[in-house]
Formats: structure tokens, C-alpha cells, sequence
């Protein structure tokens, strides 16, 4: 008789890598499935079993859920960068929810019984009232919050017609830091994201820091987000693992700190925890980027028992020194 599994599906990737590193510390066996397109074999911890497959080809599907008996599955495996979506919508489309179909029908023929699946703050869009609860509108303002509201609305669609498939879906906002074992951290190419760019240029690597917009209605005129650590957010689908064996099922969480930073406070906090200087200058907004985004958390915390623990500083920290050693 196999053991029931944990199947982490991107989890050669930044946050994956994270989830599958914690489901160790916690004495469960995950298996990986990456197609490594933006994943690093690398990111893999030795024992950990490891299938390299894509999500559209149905044969590397029944592969893994034919050896592996799979309980739950993870899914962090899509495309994540708003301006690419924007230029590239289709690409979009095609990898995050063309494949989704396939996992979902996959997951429906050898009947695997739950699914936790990363969806974003990007669904929100342009968010009426901040902080944003999870009943708040969705209108996202790209396509690649298209794409996971889409994908939210298949795995709810296939639990109101299946009984016995259980979805809990987490709407990030915006991830960083690391694990702070020297091992893994973000490393996207080309990357895109704010704090590890803020890094890259004190040490060097960018030459020059833009900062997307001046004139959003936000205190100093630049974007505003909340910053959630990444060892916080695997936390929270650990929670998740154990709120399907409670019965908890079918329901969608924020995953954020509740707290807004703007991208000026963030350069603020990349001085203070480098002690450096960081020279930038502020450009044009950047196409698909919401004003303020700020989860509203408490829903997590009540049902979940979840409470972020780490702050900018612990976030910005535990990214630098994973850029100090890269
Ligand atoms: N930014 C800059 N310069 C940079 C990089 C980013 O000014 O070099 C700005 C952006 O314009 C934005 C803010 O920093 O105002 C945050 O941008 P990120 O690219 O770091 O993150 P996003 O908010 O665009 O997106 C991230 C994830 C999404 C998720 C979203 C939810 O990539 O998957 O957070 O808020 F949906």
C-alpha cells in the first residue's frame, strides 16, 4: 500500500522550493513535478522524488499520479509577471490556463482528492477599498490576473460538480525574502520584482533602478504593496494541508501582513538593512500595475489559525543575504 503524498507541482521553484523544504521539516514525503522552465533542478533537495514534466502533456501526468499515491496536490507552477502578460497575453493563457485544464482533468481520472492553488492580489485589480477582503470585486488589470481568476473559477467549478475534490485557493500579494539557509531564494531571469531589482543594483548588477510611476493617489506617489515573507506564506499551506483532514474545504484566503509599503518605503528599508545607498530614479508607470494593494487577512487567521510572523526589514534581511551569497 503507497503512503498517501503531497504532490508540489513547480516546487523547483522560488516558492515552491520553499513549500517542499518546509513539508520536510514537518515529516512529510512531497513529491516535485517541474518542467523546470523557470525552476531550477538545483532547488531540489536530494531524496526528494523529482518528475520532469509539463503540466499539457498528459503522459507525464498519469506518470507521477500513476506511482505516486497523491492526497494533495500544490500547484505554484504559472507565469508571474504582470508587464510580460500584458505584452504576451496569450502566452499567458496557453501555460497557466491551458495547463490547469489538463491538471484539473488529471487530478479528476485518479482521483486525487484536494488541491491548494496559488491565485494573487492580482485578480483584485485596481481594489475600491483597501485593506482588500476576499469578497471584495475582481477586476485585474492584466492578463495574468485573468489567467488565475480564470483558473479559480475551474477549480471551483469542478468542486461544485465533484463532491469529493476540495480546493483551497490563496490569493498572495507580494512574496519575497528567503529561507535563509544560503540555499534557495528568488532568482528569476529576467527579474522583475522590486526588492530583489532594489538589491541587484546596490550591488551593482543594475545599473539603473526605475521606479514605475510618481503620480498613483498613494502618499508619495508610488505604488504601494504588502510584502509577505515566503517562509510565512508556505506556513499557511502547511495550515492549509491540515485544514483538509478538519473538513475545511472550498474557500478562498488572502495571504498578506495587512501592511502597505510603498515602493519609496521599500528603498528606505533596502538602505537601512544594507547601509547603503540605493540611486534610482522614478519613471513612468508601468503597464498593468494596480495603485495600492493591501490584504485584508484576518479570514486566514480565523479559519486557518495562520499569523504572518515576519516583517519588511525580517523579508528585506533574508533577501539580502541570499544576494550577498549568490
Ligand atoms: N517596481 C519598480 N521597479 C522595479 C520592479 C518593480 O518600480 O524594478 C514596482 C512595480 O511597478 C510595482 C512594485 O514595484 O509598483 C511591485 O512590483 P513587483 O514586480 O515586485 O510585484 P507586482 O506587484 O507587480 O506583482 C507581484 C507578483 C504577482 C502578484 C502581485 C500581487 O509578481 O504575481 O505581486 O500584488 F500578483
Amino acid at each position: 500500500m503507497k503512503k498517501n503524498t503531497i504532490l508540489v507541482i513547480g516546487g523547483a521553484g522560488y516558492i515552491g522550493s520553499h513549500m517542499v523544504r518546509l513539508l520536510i521539516d514537518k515529516g512529510e514525503s512531497p513529491v516535485i513535478f517541474d518542467n523546470l522552465s523557470t525552476g531550477y533542478r538545483s532547488s531540489v533537495p536530494a531524496g526528494v522524488p523529482f518528475v520532469k514534466g509539463d503540466l499539457r502533456n498528459p503522459s507525464d501526468l498519469k506518470k507521477v499520479f500513476s506511482k505516486y499515491k497523491i492526497e494533495t496536490v500544490i500547484h505554484f507552477a504559472a507565469f508571474i509577471v504582470v508587464p510580460e502578460s500584458v505584452a504576451d497575453p496569450l502566452k499567458y493563457y496557453e501555460n497557466n490556463v491551458v495547463a490547469f485544464v489538463k491538471l484539473l482533468e488529471a487530478m479528476r481520472v485518479h482521483k486525487v482528492k484536494n488541491i491548494i492553488f496559488s491565485s494573487t492580489a492580482a485578480v483584485y485589480g485596481n481594489a475600491k477599498k483597501v485593506p482588500v477582503r476576499e469578497d471584495s470585486p475582481t477586476e485585474p488589470t492584466s492578463p495574468y490576473g485573468h489567467s488565475k481568476l480564470m483558473m479559480e473559477q475551474m477549480v471551483m467549478d469542478a468542486a461544485a460538480a465533484h463532491k469529493d475534490f476540495s480546493y483551497l485557493i490563496f490569493r498572495y500579494f507580494n512574496v519575497a525574502g528567503a529561507r535563509g539557509d544560503g540555499q534557495i531564494g528568488e532568482a528569476h531571469h529576467p527579474e522583475t520584482h522590486l526588492i530583489p531589482n532594489i538589491l541587484k543594483s546596490v550591488k551593482g548588477e543594475i545599473k539603473a533602478l526605475t521606479i514605475f510611476g510618481k503620480d498613483y493617489p498613494t502618499k508619495d506617489g508610488t505604488c504601494v504593496r504588502d510584502y509577505i515573507h515566503v517562509q510565512d506564506l508556505a506556513e499557511a499551506h502547511y495550515l492549509g494541508v491540515k485544514a483538509f483532514k478538519k473538513g475545511v474545504r472550498n474557500n478562498v484566503f488572502n495571504l498578506g501582513t495587512q501592511s502597505g509599503y510603498s515602493n519609496l518605503d521599500v528603498i528606505k528599508a533596502a538602505e537601512r538593512v544594507t547601509g547603503k545607498k540605493v540611486s534610482f530614479h522614478l519613471g513612468p508607470r508601468r503597464a498593468g500595475d494596480p495603485a495600492k494593494l493591501i490584504a485584508s487577512s484576518q479570514k486566514a487567521k480565523t479559519i486557518l489559525g495562520w499569523q504572518p510572523k515576519r516583517d519588511l526589514i525580517k523579508i528585506v534581511e533574508d533577501a539580502w543575504d541570499w544576494e550577498k551569497q549568490r
